[in-house]
């Protein structure tokens, strides 16, 4: 019996070895590198307490989760959980855009089923087709690591930042995207409560809380209703009765699910910049002598907070979260909440040293993801950032290479 067990125990350990060696060699398809620790986006922030690591724990299943019909999923929706689109806790594909459509002020929108457009439909429902005729902006999706750290940072620290009017006479005119946060957003959520609220999320910066961008993520991305939000999201275009929706009763998940992603998304920690060098310092000095720096502010700091990891952290994002009129070539021509069709918020570049090993080696930047390089980027830059991109443009080879070395490093 004994022997038995043991060489069971043998044949289980080199089953166990063999399946790690298969996993090791198809990773290796994917990954330039094994990650180190501080490479994944899965990591939680440093100083969590106990009970805010296994909460961390639980809202990361549930940011993994994949709805079917008989979970709620639809009766229209995008895609079937939320790392389906932000590929590993990371900016999406291009076939994970969203298209967003028409404007506010076109009072039709409710009439064709916008703002989002709903490409897929469980049995029995119609998906969602392009209107004719109404401004479409394509979205590719955003990392999600460092919400938190984003949340965090005081209202104050992104107006001393803005100069709308350009009074310093430097071309650049940031401005935070004022808006109002969801009723369902209690005043105890960071950015939640009446008032006026600076959006820090999505690309045109249009969302002020974790909270509601979660809620609306399950509601207009999956057709997942929740105790937020418990009315399904219908095409008003094609009615279908209500028993054809979905298999499960609404509100589809508790309080609780969504409170845990929330959760997840407030402590997912940012990625480490990669390793500095002579050229890499050399870079850094160019980021700021041309420019970049003007909008892509390297360093934040968060204020006070009720999870002492988010409080007065240093926010290494290059990003000043301000919308700013990119021009002619960038422009959606589709205002969301203060954001004209011209605007977009800065985006940050931490993080983009891993992007091509959760995309098969890929890039693809700026909101709709048209760029394939940093470089492309750049010369992608217009309105406020012509200055920025002109004097890049002048660099020697050697001093762009260094420039976009330490980009890619961040
Ligand atoms: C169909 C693809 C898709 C799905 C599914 C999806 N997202 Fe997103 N997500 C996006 C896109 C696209 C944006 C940018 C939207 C915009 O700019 O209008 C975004 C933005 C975000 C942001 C803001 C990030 C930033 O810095 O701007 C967060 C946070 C987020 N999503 C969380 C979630 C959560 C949580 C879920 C699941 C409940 C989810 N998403 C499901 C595509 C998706
Ligand atoms: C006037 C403000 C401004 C300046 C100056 C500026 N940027 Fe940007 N940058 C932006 C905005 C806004 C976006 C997002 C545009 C979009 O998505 O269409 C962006 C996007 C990017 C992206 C794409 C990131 C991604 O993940 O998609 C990179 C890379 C970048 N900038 C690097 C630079 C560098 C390097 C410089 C200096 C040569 C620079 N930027 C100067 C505002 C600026």
């Amino acid at each position: 019996m004994l022997t038995l067990l043991t060489s069971f125990k043998v044949a289980r350990g080199v089953v166990f070895l063999a399946v790690l060696a298969l996993v090791a060699i198809s990773c290796s398809d994917f990954l330039t590198s094994a990650p180190d620790d501080g490479d994944v986006f899965d990591a939680p922030l440093e100083g969590l307490t106990a009970a805010e690591q296994a909460a961390f724990v639980r809202g990361d299943a549930e940011f993994g989760r994949r709805f079917s019909p008989a979970t709620g999923l639809g009766p229209v929706f995008n895609n079937v959980s939320c790392i389906s689109c932000h590929s590993g806790d990371g900016r999406g594909r291009l076939e994970n855009s969203l298209h967003r459509i028409g404007s506010v002020a076109d009072g039709f929108l409710g009439a064709i089923g916008g703002p989002q457009i709903q490409d897929k439909a469980t049995p029995g429902a119609h998906a969602e087709p392009i209107p004719t005729g109404v401004a479409v902006s394509v979205r590719l999706p955003p990392p999600v690591f460092g919400a938190g750290l984003i949340e965090a940072i005081p209202d104050a620290a992104l107006i001393a930042l803005a100069d709308e009017n350009d009074a310093n006479g430097d071309g650049i005119s940031g401005r935070p995207n004022w808006t109002t946060s969801h009723e369902y957003v209690p005043a105890t959520e960071p950015g939640g409560g009446a008032g006026p609220r600076i959006g820090r999320f999505g690309r045109k910066a249009q969302t002020p809380t974790i909270l509601q961008q979660t809620v609306e993520a399950y509601h207009q991305d999956m057709g997942i209703t929740s105790e937020f939000h418990p009315q399904e999201n219908r095409n008003p275009m094609s009615p279908v009765p209500a028993e054809n929706f979905d298999l499960a009763a609404d509100p589809e998940v508790p309080s609780a699910t969504v409170l845990a992603v929330v959760h997840y998304l407030r402590t997912l920690a940012p990625p480490a910049a990669g390793a500095e060098s002579a050229a890499r310092a050399e870079g850094k000095s160019l980021f700021t002598s041309v420019g970049c720096a003007q909008c892509h502010v390297p360093t934040l700091n968060t204020g006070l907070h009720a999870i002492a990891a988010l409080a007065n952290k240093p926010v290494t994002l290059y990003s000043d979260l301000l919308l700013h009129d990119m021009g002619d070539a960038l422009a959606d021509n589709r205002p969301d909440g203060g954001a004209s069709g011209r605007e977009w918020r800065t985006t940050p570049l931490w993080g983009l040293r891993l992007m091509r090993q959760f995309l098969n080696g890929q890039a693809f930047l700026m909101h709709d993801g048209r760029a394939r390089t940093v470089e492309q980027a750049i010369l992608l830059h217009g309105g406020e950032a012509l200055r920025a991109r002109t004097a890049f443009a002048g660099l020697s080879v050697g001093q762009r290479a260094s420039l976009l070395d330490f980009v890619e490093s961040r």
